[in-house]
């Protein structure tokens, strides 16, 4: 988006995988730069942690997204699972997520996984993620 910002996506139910002690009531946000567009694939995903939080930074159809890099169904990494027309699916199991909500399509998952903000700048590539602050 020339001389802007382009957000795309937006972040979807609470973390199964919410750290004990972690107040989210009190969780900001902040754009943090994770990668250059060149680094995401067409139809593949890559991997950033951001706060000790694990995102799968995924391209489809031209799009990208963010969502929570682990499966709600175990903890295994669905940025090694393929993409496919704004989903991915999770290599263990072949549960599909769609990229922009995070709901799972297909079982054995029932659970979402989170997504988040994500917006380029240039050719870098941010994803707001809750601020975890400590209680
Ligand atoms: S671990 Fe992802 S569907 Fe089972």
């Amino acid at each position: 988006m020339p001389g802007g910002e382009d957000i795309i996506g937006s972040h979807a139910a609470c973390s199964p995988h919410r750290p004990v002690g972690v107040n989210m009531r009190r969780a900001k946000r902040e754009f943090v730069r994770v990668c250059t567009i060149s680094d995401v694939p067409d139809e593949g995903a890559i991997s950033v942690v951001v706060d000790d939080l694990p995102i799968a930074i995924v391209r489809s159809q031209g799009r990208l997204y963010a969502i929570e890099d682990v499966c709600s169904h175990e903890n295994v990494a669905l940025s090694e699972g393929d993409v496919e027309d704004g989903t991915i699916e999770c290599w263990l199991h072949g549960s599909r997520f769609d990229l922009a909500t995070g709901r799972a399509i297909g079982p054995p998952a029932t659970r979402p996984v989170p997504v988040y903000p994500i917006k380029v700048e240039d050719d870098d590539v941010y994803v707001a993620v809750p601020r975890r602050v400590r209680t």
